[in-house]
């Protein structure tokens, strides 16, 4: 039976395949694997019925990321999609690589209720595209937004990174005027980041420069606003009404069920993850046994520290006795009864989030 209680739940689908790796990348995806999304999709679909048969409420909210769920056939990510018991006004996004995205794919999505693309568009000149070993180009990016527009999906997203080798200021701030030219409700700017076990940590010649990236920031920060899309986490800017459900249900720390390898599940202080690989995921579920690898349950004073350390990182920051705000002059300023972070703050919100009672 699902719960009727009008609290958001959300729903996180993995599509783990790749064409290439990008070699900053971290995230649970394989190249090699694309015989297996038949029957992966299959066993998303098996694990997904027995969870609305054990009770599962229905979704607010659903996010296909991963990998690159636009390399799948559209019709049957749909039917996945479909599968899945939503509100009337649920979020429905799919995370789109620029070079998949045409009319005929979107139209599919459309017909599955999905609402929301967001679009890996990373950079907008060229070499730093080759740079990040991305295939695409900005021709493909533009044919992307026009597919976008011409279906009429109510909101999507554009994702940026700035800070890789050999990109300039000039280059950061062509980036960014050029996505503005998009007219897009949402953007995502990340300071690209060096994950452990990826090529790119064991190449310090191409890391970024933590004064050039905060630099960056201030740019892409000034030029959103300008143009009405509000900050309302550190990296993320919309129009108003326009920002993230899915992800806002996260930072609050609200219920989610992930579906599909290496995804993550939250229910009332109980969190829990995915076994790693496509193939494990699809013979548990073939074998009728639980995906889960490993869990943990917070205890209440663990659970609080990390909502306030999400909290800070949002526009309505955190309440009064959170944090000793009187001793950050600069970093937090006093909004009606909460603290939250100015956008010197922002830059240091890891440092700041140390202080957190
Ligand atoms: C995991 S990707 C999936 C979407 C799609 N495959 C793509 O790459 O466009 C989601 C987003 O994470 C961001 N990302 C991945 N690795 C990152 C890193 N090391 N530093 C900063 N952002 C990263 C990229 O902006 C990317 O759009
Ligand atoms: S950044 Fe996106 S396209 Fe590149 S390897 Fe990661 S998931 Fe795949």
């Amino acid at each position: 039976m699902a719960d009727q209680s009008g609290e958001p739940f959300g729903v996180y689908v993995h599509i783990p395949f790749c064409v290439s790796k990008c070699d900053y990348c971290a995230f649970a995806t394989w190249t090699d694997r694309h015989h297996l999304s038949d029957a992966y999709l299959g066993a998303l679909h098996v694990d997904i019925r027995r969870a609305i048969d054990e009770g599962m409420p229905v979704a607010s909210s659903i996010f296909v990321g991963g990998g690159t769920p636009s390399m799948l056939d559209g019709a049957e990510l749909g039917a996945v999609i479909s599968a899945i018991p939503v509100v009337a006004d649920a979020e429905i996004t799919v995370e789109c690589n620029p070079d998949d995205v045409s009319v005929e794919l979107l139209r599919h999505y459309v017909a599955a209720g999905v609402n929301r693309v967001s679009l890996g568009v990373q950079s907008m000149a060229t070499h730093v595209l080759g740079t990040l070993g991305r295939r695409h180009d900005r021709r493909n990016i533009e044919r992307a937004v026009d597919a976008i527009h011409t279906v009429g999906l109510p909101s999507f997203n554009l994702d940026v990174i700035y800070g890789a080798a050999g990109e300039s200021t000039e280059d950061w701030e062509h980036t960014v005027r050029s996505i503005l030219a998009f007219d897009p409700p949402h953007v995502s700017a990340y300071a690209l980041t060096i994950e452990a076990g990826t090529p790119l940590a064991e190449q310090p010649d191409r890391h970024p420069d933590d004064d050039d990236q905060a630099d960056k920031y201030e740019l892409v920060d000034d030029l959103l606003t300008a143009s009405g899309l509000e900050n309302y986490e550190i990296s993320n800017w919309a129009r108003p009404g326009h920002e993230c459900r899915h992800n806002v249900l996260y930072w609050r720390q609200q219920d989610y069920r992930g579906f599909g390898c290496a995804a993550h599940s939250h229910r009332t202080g109980r969190r829990w993850w995915n076994v790693r690989t496509p193939d494990r995921y699809i013979d548990l579920v073939a074998a009728g046994e639980s995906t889960e690898s490993a869990g943990e349950t917070l205890d209440e004073p663990t659970r609080r520290f990390e909502r306030m350390e999400l909290l800070l990182r949002m526009r309505d920051g955190v309440p009064l006795d959170a944090l000793d705000g009187d001793r950050l002059p600069g970093l937090v300023e006093r909004r009606n009864d909460r603290w939250v972070l100015t956008r010197s703050g922002r830059l240091l919100a890891n440092e700041i989030s140390t202080r957190l009672s």
